[in-house]
């Protein structure tokens, strides 16, 4: 199947000369009808920016994006407009017109569109219904928590049916439980409606819930994608390792593996754990055993992502030097293992 968005080697250079900013930077990247796909990095890595050239609120500098086969950097004014109709999007701060009720709001883009009055009703009542705020259609924004106006911001961006919806930071400012209820809503709109989604997002947990696939994003460039599962159990780049010890905190930071080298004087390393790898803590058990090295468990955290396993564990091992480095080597034929030495001969982070 045809991507539904396809980047191809997309630049975006704001200003020029010597204060030119490349915002986006050669970014090559297909996103497929029916995914969610998610876009994590740090402030100023250029996301908001990938996703505004794609309703073309930006103009691309260079390269070529396809938008459902259609090359958005040639198209007219007239055509840029079918092509815009077909993209919803929903923001961080909303963007709610307050001084419209909650069903004004949600009928504005329909009359934009040009529909007419009773058929605007009644799609309000069907899209409310569907977010789960039918009862809040005559209040207005002010009068609404941050969860109930990010619902009344998605029934919006789906009033004309888009295929596909562009989600800027839409749960950052929201508390953690509300947060969830909303990826769930996210979910159900690709799921039951077929819309393609498409995340941004600063927060690796927003990415673990909800999206199929992901690009981390660094200094306007895509360093990394592929499935979540994928990038994020075996990182490849530092940004992404960053986001990883966000959630999970398996790994020691420098203070904490100072005091662990208080503790433990053997030899400490971080064993990842996941699937297809050393696997299981069991697995690493096993392979002590086989070496004949005694492993205590100083630090770790283990979850699912994908509803399978991953995190890392962090032992101190003693035992001969040539039986460790037998186990290490073993274990590096099947996962990440990351030597942190000793508190006499510190090891190199791998
Ligand atoms: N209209 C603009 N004019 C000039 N520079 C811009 C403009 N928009 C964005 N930039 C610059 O482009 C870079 C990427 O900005 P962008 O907003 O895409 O980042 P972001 O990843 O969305 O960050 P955040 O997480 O803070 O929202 C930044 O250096 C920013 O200052
Ligand atoms: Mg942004």
């Amino acid at each position: 199947m045809a991507p539904v968005i396809s980047f191809q080697d997309v630049s975006k250079v704001f200003g020029s000369g010597a204060g030119a900013v490349r915002a986006v930077d050669g970014v090559t990247l297909d996103i497929e009808a029916g995914e969610i796909f998610g876009v994590i990095g740090y402030s100023g890595a250029g996301k908001s920016t990938l996703v505004r050239l794609v309703n073309a609120l930006e103009t691309v500098t260079s390269g070529r994006l396809l938008v459902d086969g259609q090359d958005v950097t040639a198209l007219g004014e007239g055509r840029l407009r079918r092509v815009r109709a077909g993209i919803g999007m929903v923001f961080q701060q909303f963007n709610l017109l307050n001084s419209r009720t909650v069903a004004g709001n949600v009928a504005y883009p329909l009359k934009v569109a040009g529909w007419p009055r009773e058929r605007r009703a009644a799609r309000v009542a069907e899209l409310l219904d569907y977010v789960g705020i039918a009862d809040k259609a005559k209040a207005y924004p002010r009068q609404l928590s941050g969860g109930q106006k990010q619902r009344v911001g998605i029934a919006r961006a789906l009033a004309t049916s888009p295929r596909i919806l562009l989600a800027d930071e839409a749960t950052s400012a929201l508390d953690p439980d509300t947060t969830q209820d909303v990826l769930a809503l996210l979910r159900r709109v690709n799921r039951e409606l077929g819309v393609t989604v498409v995340v941004i997002t600063h927060e690796m947990d927003v990415i673990r819930s909800i999206a199929h696939r992901v690009a981390v994003m660094e200094a306007g460039k895509v360093v990394e994608h592929g499935p979540v599962y994928d990038v994020f159990a075996a990182p490849r780049e530092r940004a992404t390792r960053r986001f990883v010890a966000t959630t999970l905190k398996d790994r020691p930071t420098p203070e904490a593996l100072d005091r662990l080298r208080h503790r433990h004087p053997g030899r400490i390393v971080t064993v990842a754990i996941r699937e297809n790898g050393a696997g299981s803590g069991v697995d690493v058990t096993a392979a002590l055993r086989a070496h004949g090295v005694d492993g205590t468990i100083v630090f770790g955290g283990i979850t699912e992502l994908d509803e399978r396993p991953f995190g890392s564990l962090t032992l101190e091992l003693t035992g001969s030097d040539a039986a460790i480095s037998a186990l290490i080597a073993d274990l590096r034929g099947r996962t990440d293992v990351d030597d942190l030495g000793t508190a006499a001969v510190a090891g190199v982070r791998a």
